[in-house]
């Protein structure tokens, strides 16, 4: 054991360079290895030296070792910062954040069961175009320009002369699917409708409608009575429901449907018998056929159903209410 020997060692290890996890083994090996470790060596060499000596070389062999190790701490800290640089830029044993899973909107949840009813009694389900002509909108469907009813049904007009609106009533389909097809047919359809309408706890400028009709040859009035006896007994259950003389230009005999609940008589949809003129503007002879058509509105159906009180809150977006329809889908 002597100077010059340990000095030797220490500029061999202080210039040994470590760029590869390979070059870092073989540093161990060659100063720490359990058997024929440089340093290994010196410290079982240190065993058989006087206490003197001993003393004075074991500090000098200790600080080779703590060396040594320094060195390998310093390159496993390299290595972390660069693969952090590289690849792992996050902490991969932290628990992920999970993502919330939404929930169907309620005037959805209506509108399918809705065309779930109807699709089981024979019914095809159709979509219209949201904005129409006036033609299809009220002409076709006996709202003749000055007819007191247009006003009734104040929309928003994109443009003017020729006429086209968004549509005020999904009675539009009736026209478009009649014009095309030929009888018999029994057709549902559901979508948004636009009113002039100033916003308020039972009103909104924009609501959902379902459409339903029916022609065929001896269409009577029982037909649309059963068919909406079908559709209320499905939603509410037994209630009392009353068929109350109305009016609508596009059917004769027409009526308004009531049903009883908590309490008071709701007015819940329009229906009628469509009116012969109206199938002769779509080029259906109304000696062979006749149909029934009605009309409800989505939304104040379900502020019955989930007894709900302000119709703004189907449109406001608000998660807490959203959230409590996660259980029926
Ligand atoms: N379209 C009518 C409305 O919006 C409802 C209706 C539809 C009435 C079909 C009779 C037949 O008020």
């Amino acid at each position: 054991m002597d100077q010059k020997k340990i000095e030797k060692i220490k500029k061999d290890l202080q210039c040994f360079h470590i760029k590869t996890s390979n070059d870092l083994e073989t540093f161990r090996i060659k100063f720490l290895g359990k058997k024929k470790g440089i340093i290994t060596i010196l410290f079982k060499k240190l065993k058989k030296i006087s206490i003197q000596k001993r003393k004075i070389y074991g500090k000098i062999i200790n600080e080779l070792k703590k060396e040594a190790k320094n060195k390998i701490n310093i390159f496993h800290s390299k290595k972390n910062e660069i693969s952090n640089e590289k690849g792992l830029q996050f902490d991969p044993t932290i628990p992920g954040t999970s993502i919330e899973i939404g929930s169907i909107h309620p005037l959805s949840i209506l509108k399918n069961r809705i065309i779930d009813l109807f699709i089981k009694i024979g019914f095809t389900y159709v979509d219209g175009p949201e904005i129409e002509d006036d033609w299809h909108n009220f002409t076709a469907l006996n709202i003749p320009i000055f007819h007191p009813s247009r006003e009734m049904q104040d929309t928003f007009f994109l443009c003017k002369n020729p006429d086209v609106l968004l549509r005020t009533h999904t009675s539009s389909v009736q026209i478009r699917y009649m014009k095309k097809h030929s009888p018999p047919f029994r057709v549902l359809s559901i979508g948004k409708v636009y009113r002039n309408e100033t916003i308020s706890s039972r009103s909104n400028f924009m609501f959902h409608q379902a459409e339903g009709f029916y022609i065929d040859k001896k269409v009577s009035f029982s037909d649309l009575k059963q068919t909406i006896h079908y559709l209320i007994t499905s939603l509410f259950g037994e209630v009392k429901m009353r068929f109350r003389p109305s009016y609508f230009p596009f059917t004769e005999p027409s009526a308004e449907i009531d049903i009883y609940c908590n309490n008071e008589w709701l007015e819940i949809m329009g229906c009628g018998m469509i009116d012969p003129q109206v199938l002769k503007n779509v080029n259906i002879d109304s000696e062979i056929y006749s149909g029934f058509a009605f009309g409800l509105g989505i939304e104040r159906l379900a502020l019955i159903i989930y007894k709900i009180k302000d119709i703004r809150i189907y449109f406001d977006n608000d998660i807490r209410f959203l959230k409590q329809f996660k259980s029926e889908f």
